[in-house]
Formats: C-alpha cells, sequence, structure tokens
C-alpha cells in the first residue's frame, strides 16, 4: 500500500526537486510499508539512514537553488527544513528506543500533516522565482 503517492499538486516545477520528492515519498512509504516490527530491525534502520542522509541531500540542494535565485523568504523556509529533520532525527530516537508504536504514528504523521503540506504549501512558494513564471 502505497500511503502518499506524488501527484502533479506537488511538483514544484524544478524536475530534479520533483525527483527527490518522488525519492523521499518512496523512502516514507517503503518504511510504512515495511512492517515495523522488532523483526525487521536491519531493514528498518537502513531505511531510517537512507531518509536521514537523502533529506540532508535535498534540503541542501533546494537551500542552494533558493539562495541562488535570492528567494525572499529563506530564513523561514530554512528554519522549517530545520524542524523536519529533527524530526527524523526523533524518529531515530523511536527506533532505537524498540518504540515501534511510536515510530509507526511518527512517521504517518510527518509524511502527511508535515511532508506532504510542506510541499504543497511552502515549496510551492519558490516557484515563481525559480522558474521565473
Ligand atoms: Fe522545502
Amino acid at each position: 500500500m502505497t500511503y502518499v503517492a506524488w501527484d502533479e499538486s506537488m511538483s514544484v516545477g524544478v524536475p530534479v526537486l520533483d525527483d527527490e520528492h518522488r525519492r523521499l515519498l518512496d523512502l516514507f512509504n517503503g518504511l510504512l510499508e515495511s512492517g515495523i516490527t522488532p523483526d525487521n530491525h536491519a531493514e528498518l534502520s537502513s531505511l531510517l539512514a537512507s531518509l536521514r542522509d537523502y533529506v540532508a541531500v535535498h534540503f541542501a540542494r533546494e537551500e542552494a537553488m533558493m539562495e541562488r535565485c535570492g528567494y525572499p523568504d529563506l530564513d523561514s523556509h530554512l528554519a522549517a527544513h530545520r524542524y523536519f529533520a529533527d524530526e527524523v532525527e526523533k524518529l531515530g530516537r523511536d527506533f532505537d528506543g524498540d518504540n515501534a508504536t511510536m515510530l509507526r504514528v511518527d512517521l504517518i504523521l510527518l509524511l502527511k500533516d508535515w511532508f506532504v503540506e510542506h510541499i504543497q504549501r511552502t515549496d510551492s512558494r519558490y516557484k515563481p522565482f525559480v522558474t521565473g513564471a
């Protein structure tokens, strides 16, 4: 089951960033589909590490692009990214504490209430600056 599928409402007008958003959604979906149980420790650990690493790569690219374009609301966007990165760290702590229920709940909240919202509301605000539209 795919929890959230990328669609055009999430396009930020920059193909590489859309691809990265799709990849991040895949990682979230993969984590939720993997069956969050103690038997699955190795797979979960590697998926969580991939999510954390890819979030860092993606945010760095997005932030550099906003800077290049002189995006005026960069500071609040950076703060939103820092919040999300901290929440992803918190997933790692749920996992280290063997709190499978909390890990699942936090993943779903972070995916649906934060990540999708962030793409549609916050990322979409840089679209005119980066595409010149
Ligand atoms: Fe963003």
